[in-house]
């Protein structure tokens, strides 16, 4: 009995819900022995099957198929948690009455909740409904329905954090958070959205005290223009991984935003024509593995003006970043953010320019490692200044010992480090190669080193008249040349 007890989760924990009969009738003989065991002396408790301690009950793995029943709650009143994660549910029928901030519902097959499932939870904070199968047709507003008053349904006032995630949402039903208006972070990524409709824009807008949105993985090729309209909180968007081409217009409500991510979105350009709109409050920008971007030019980032951390990592075309990227001008003259932390590790970039920073000296982190470093006059300021003053404190001197020029050939390879002293010399106009221009130099110069001396050989030699061909002399030719000419005779 205690070894089949024990071996019990073991084999749930290695098992998922197609597994074979075999084993389910060993679970299923187990559990009954067990249930019958307790039931002898009192109500058999869901302690039984799940792990209840102090805060928790823990049923994660248990590959549970249905709820219990309302009498086998009936001695837990008030914990923290309570978890259903990774089991086989599929129907979220009403719970009973309990004191619970926490209920984890994710990795189930969850396609069905009855309505107001949730009401007596009344003292749910966290609702978490992700990797499920909950599809748009099925998520209705009755769902979310609190306790019944006399004139109406009372919210779920105190639930603030609500995870749709993964799930296979394409829409939302426009008064879906009507009883739980008072959420403060929403999560839908992994959801194909593909866009948001105006009944999902709308339902989104009406969670006014929104701080956390995260909208990632959900294939939107765009976003409703006035889509953060009523987003008086927002704080944190999660845009990564979607398909987004230029900033999204909307952004610009979102006034009170402090993190946003775009990360792995096809954006080509950040430049004047498709900049960042005031984002006074933004402290964390992330804009990592965006494959499509190339350049990142003057101005693009300039209205950030609150920037703290600005991570740029893994976008293999970025080539350029110009020197006015993040500067702003006001009417002290130019300005710019009081970045700490800034990482373009891992990007194509050729020059880092003096002026991308106010202030070197300010920051607190720096990550340069992975780009195509070009050790020229261009990068004369990182090599000869940022590097061998605050590169050991702002990256370790690991990191700084990473960074290699790729260009110019003579440098190629060698570490910037290595050049700190050096005068680096400019590439030529046209960014081509000088030594190669050089090398034709001075085969030009030899070429007429050795030409001249013969030509004048020849000049003479024909003037003496070593040449004929036919009847035509020297003499043929104009006089004043050859009144000119005899001056040279004794050369
Ligand atoms: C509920 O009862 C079971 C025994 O039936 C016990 O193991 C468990 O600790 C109890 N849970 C709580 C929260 O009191
Ligand atoms: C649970 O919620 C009820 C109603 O809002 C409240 O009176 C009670 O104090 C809450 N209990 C806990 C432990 O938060
Ligand atoms: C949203 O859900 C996804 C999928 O479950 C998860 O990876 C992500 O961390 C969640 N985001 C937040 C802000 O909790
Ligand atoms: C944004 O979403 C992605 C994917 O869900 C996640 O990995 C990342 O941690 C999120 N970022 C934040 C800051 O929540
Ligand atoms: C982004 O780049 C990929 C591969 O380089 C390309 O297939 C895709 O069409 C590009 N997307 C956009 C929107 O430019």
């Amino acid at each position: 009995m205690m070894y089949l007890r024990l071996s019990v989760p073991v084999i749930i924990l290695l098992a998922n819900c197609e597994n074979s009969i075999a084993e389910n009738a060993i679970v299923d003989s187990s559990t009954i022995k067990a249930d019958h065991a307790e039931s002898i002396t009192t109500v058999t408790s869901i302690c039984t099957v799940c792990s209840c301690a102090d805060n928790y009950v823990d049923c994660n793995n248990r590959r549970l198929e249905t709820h219990f029943e309302e009498e086998r709650w009936l001695n837990i009143t008030a914990v923290k948690v309570i978890s259903f994660e990774h089991n086989c549910l599929v129907h979220v029928t009403p719970f009973p009455r309990i004191i619970v901030e926490r209920l984890i519902l994710r990795r189930n097959r969850i396609a069905r909740i009855d309505n107001h499932a949730f009401k007596e939870l009344v003292n749910l904070t966290e609702l978490d409904l992700s990797d499920n199968q909950l599809t748009s047709q099925m998520l209705q507003p009755h769902i979310f329905e609190g306790t019944f008053s006399p004139e109406a349904y009372e919210p779920l006032s105190n639930l603030q954090i609500l995870n749709l995630g993964n799930n296979v949402l394409h829409w939302l039903h426009q008064s879906i958070f009507e009883h739980i208006a008072d959420l403060k972070v929403l999560n839908l990524s992994g959801n194909p959205f593909g866009v948001f409709d105006y009944r999902t824009s709308i339902a989104i807008s009406s969670l006014s005290y929104l701080e956390e949105l995260d909208i990632s993985y959900c294939e939107l090729r765009e976003l409703p223009n006035f889509q953060f309209h009523n987003a008086k909180h927002l704080k944190k968007l999660n845009l990564t991984s979607n398909q987004l081409t230029v900033l999204p217009k909307s952004l610009e409500e979102a006034r009170t935003l402090e993190y946003l991510s775009l990360d792995d979105n096809p954006i080509r350009a950040i430049d004047r024509t498709n900049a960042f709109p005031n984002l006074k409050m933004l402290r964390e920008l992330s804009l990592c593995g965006m494959l499509n971007l190339t350049v990142i030019g003057n101005g693009g980032l300039s209205a950030l003006t609150g920037l703290e951390s600005l991570y740029i990592q893994n976008c293999w075309k970025l080539g350029r970043i110009e020197e006015y990227a993040i500067a702003f001008t006001t009417t002290e003259g130019t300005m710019w953010p009081p970045l700490k932390k800034l990482n373009m590790a891992s990007n194509n970039l050729r020059y880092l320019p003096m002026l991308l920073i106010g202030r070197w000296d300010k920051l607190e982190e720096l990550r340069l490692t992975g780009n195509q470093w070009n050790c020229d006059c261009d990068n004369q300021y990182l090599i000869g200044t940022i590097l061998p003053e605050y590169g050991e404190a702002l990256m370790g001197e690991n990191e700084v010992d990473e960074l290699t020029c790729s260009a110019p050939p003579e440098h190629a390879g060698k570490k910037l480090a290595s050049l700190a002293d050096r005068h680096l010399r400019c590439l030529d106009l046209y960014n081509a190669r000088p030594e190669k221009d050089a090398a034709i130099l001075v085969g030009v110069l030899i070429g007429l080193l050795i030409a001249i001396p013969i030509s004048m050989t020849f000049f003479i030699l024909w003037r003496r008249g070593f040449f004929f061909c036919g009847s035509q002399g020297p003499g043929s030719f104009s006089r004043a040349f050859y009144k000119r000419a005899s001056n040279d005779d004794d050369i």
